[in-house]
C-alpha cells in the first residue's frame, strides 16, 4: 500500500534501482544522505568499493587517516591491545592512558589531557573550562569570542560556536555565551575588549576547515597570544581537524611559535580509531576538578594504543616532513595548470590541507571526482576539499593533481 502512494511514484522518479534499494532496505538514519558507493576496503592511500573499483583518496576519512588505510603500526597496535584490555572504565588508570598525556603534553608543549571520543566532545570540555574559568575571575555570564564560518561539530556548545546556519538551524534554543568576529581581523577583536567586559577566552581554529580552508595572516595566532594574555583570556585552539600532522607540524600553531592555554583534537589522533582530546596549560590547568567532567569510554585503553601508535609513526617517520612536501607539490601542481581557468578564484593550502576556490557552488565534483576514481571533498558550497593521507607519494600527489584538473577543466566549459 506504501509504495503505491503518489508520494512513493514520484519519488521513485528521481532515483535509481539500486538507490531505491539502498534507501527502503537501510536501517542508518538518513543524516548524509545517499551515499553513493560502498566501501570494502582500504590500503594505503587507496580505497576499493564492493564492486573492486579502486579509489585515490583525497580525502582520509576527513582528515582522519593520516597514515593512510590499514596502517601496519596501528592495526598491530590495536590487535595487541585488544588481547590485552580494551577498556575497564576511568576509575582505574592505565599504562596506554598515561603513556599517551605525556607524550601529547610533550608534543604540544601542554600540562594536562582529558580524553574523549571525538572533536565535539573536546570542544564541550574546552568550552566548560572556559566557563568554569570565567567565572572564577567574576565574570556571570562568561562569554567566549568566536569566529565567521567556524565549525567546531555537532553537540549543542559545538554548533552554538560554530557559525554555519544550516548546522543550527531547527535546534534552537542554543547556547548563549558565544560573541563572532570575522575570522583574521584582530581589530574586531581588540574593539569586543574594549566593548564586553565579560569575555574569558578566544576559540578558534587555527585554519578553518569546514568553512573553506581559510588560512590567516601569519601573525594572527601571535597577535591573538599576546591581546589574549594582556586580557587575561584563555587562547582555545581547535585542532580537531589541524592537527596530529595535517598542516605540516604536529600542530598548526606551532608554526606560529605560540603556546595556547587550551588545544583540542580528534580525527587523526588514532588514524580512525575513535578518540578526542582537550589539552590545558597555564591558567587553564586545574580548572575541572574530581567528579566535573567525564566520560565513559574516553582514554580507554584500546584508543590509547592507536593513537600512541599514530603518534610514534607520525613522529619516527617524519610523516609531518612529508605533509609538507606532497602538499607543496599539489598546490605547485594545481597553481601551475589552473592558473588561467576562470572557473577558479583562489587555490590555497597548508601540508595537505587544501581548498580551490570556484566561482560558482560545485558539490556535483564530489560524484564527478567518484567517476573519475579520486575522492575528493566540497565544503561551504564552493571550495574543493583535499585532504589527502600525510603518507602520499609524489607519484599520488601527481596522479591526484592530473585528475582534478581534467577535471576543473571540464566543469570550466560547463559554465
Ligand atoms: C575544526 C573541527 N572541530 C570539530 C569538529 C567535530 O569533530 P567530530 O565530528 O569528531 O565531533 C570538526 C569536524 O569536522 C572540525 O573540523
Amino acid at each position: 500500500m506504501y509504495l503505491k502512494s503518489g508520494f512513493v511514484s514520484s519519488f521513485l522518479l528521481h532515483i535509481t534501482q539500486s538507490e531505491l534499494a539502498i534507501k527502503l532496505m537501510n536501517n542508518v538514519m538518513n543524516t548524509y544522505g545517499t551515499r553513493e558507493l560502498s566501501i570494502s576496503h582500504g590500503s594505503g592511500s587507496w580505497l576499493w568499493d564492493t564492486e573492486d573499483n579502486k579509489y585515490l583518496d583525497a580525502l582520509s576519512g576527513i582528515a582522519v587517516c593520516g597514515l593512510g588505510h590499514a596502517h601496519p603500526n596501528i592495526t598491530k597496535a590495536i590487535l595487541e591491545q585488544s588481547k590485552k584490555l580494551v577498556h575497564c572504565s576511568n576509575f582505574f588508570s592505565t599504562s596506554k592512558q598515561d603513556e599517551l598525556a605525556r607524550k601529547l603534553c610533550e608534543i604540544a608543549k601542554m600540562s594536562e589531557v582529558f580524553f574523549c571520543n571525538s572533536g565535539a566532545e573536546a570542544n564541550e570540555t574546552a568550552v566548560k573550562i572556559a566557563r568554569m574559568y570565567g567565572k572564577k575571575r567574576g565574570l556571570v555570564p562568561p562569554n567566549i569570542l568566536v569566529t565567521n564560518d567556524a565549525f567546531h561539530g555537532r553537540t549543542y556548545a559545538a554548533i552554538s560556536a560554530s557559525s554555519a546556519t544550516k548546522v543550527k538551524a531547527g535546534f534552537e534554543p542554543l547556547l548563549d555565551g558565544f560573541l563572532r568576529v570575522p575570522f583574521n581581523d584582530l581589530d574586531a577583536i581588540k574593539m569586543m575588549a574594549k566593548n564586553d567586559k565579560n569575555i574569558c577566552a578566544v576559540f578558534v581554529e587555527p585554519i578553518q576547515g569546514e568553512g573553506g580552508i581559510h588560512i590567516p595572516n601569519n601573525d594572527y595566532l601571535k597577535d591573538l597570544r599576546s591581546i589574549c594574555s594582556e586580557e587575561g583570556w584563555l587562547l582555545m585552539l581547535d585542532e580537531v581537524q589541524t592537527g596530529n600532522g595535517r598542516t605540516g607540524n604536529y600542530f598548526c600553531y606551532q608554526e606560529s611559535d605560540v603556546v595556547p592555554d587550551v588545544v583540542t583534537t580528534s580525527k587523526g589522533l588514532g588514524n580512525g580509531f575513535p578518540i578526542g582530546a582537550c589539552l590545558t596549560a597555564g591558567f587553564a590547568k586545574q580548572i575541572l576538578k574530581p567528579g566535573s567532567h567525564g566520560s565513559t569510554f574516553g582514554g580507554n585503553p584500546l584508543a590509547c594504543a592507536a593513537a600512541l601508535a599514530t603518534i610514534n609513526t607520525i613522529i619516527n617517520e617524519n610523516i609531518c616532513e612529508n605533509a609538507r612536501k606532497v602538499g607543496e607539490r599539489i598546490l605547485m601542481n594545481l597553481r601551475g595548470s589552473l592558473g588561467n581557468i576562470s572557473c577558479v578564484k583562489s587555490i590555497r593550502g597548508r601540508g595537505c590541507m587544501i581548498g580551490i576556490e570556484m566561482n560558482r557552488p560545485c558539490k556535483e565534483l564530489f560524484s564527478v571526482g567518484l567517476r573519475n576514481n579520486i575522492i575528493i571533498n566540497v565544503t561551504s558550497e564552493t571550495v574543493i576539499r583535499l585532504l589527502p593521507p600525510l603518507t602520499y607519494t609524489m607519484q599520488e600527489s601527481d596522479h591526484l593533481s592530473e585528475v582534478l584538473v581534467k577535471i576543473i577543466k571540464e566543469f570550466d566549459l560547463e559554465k
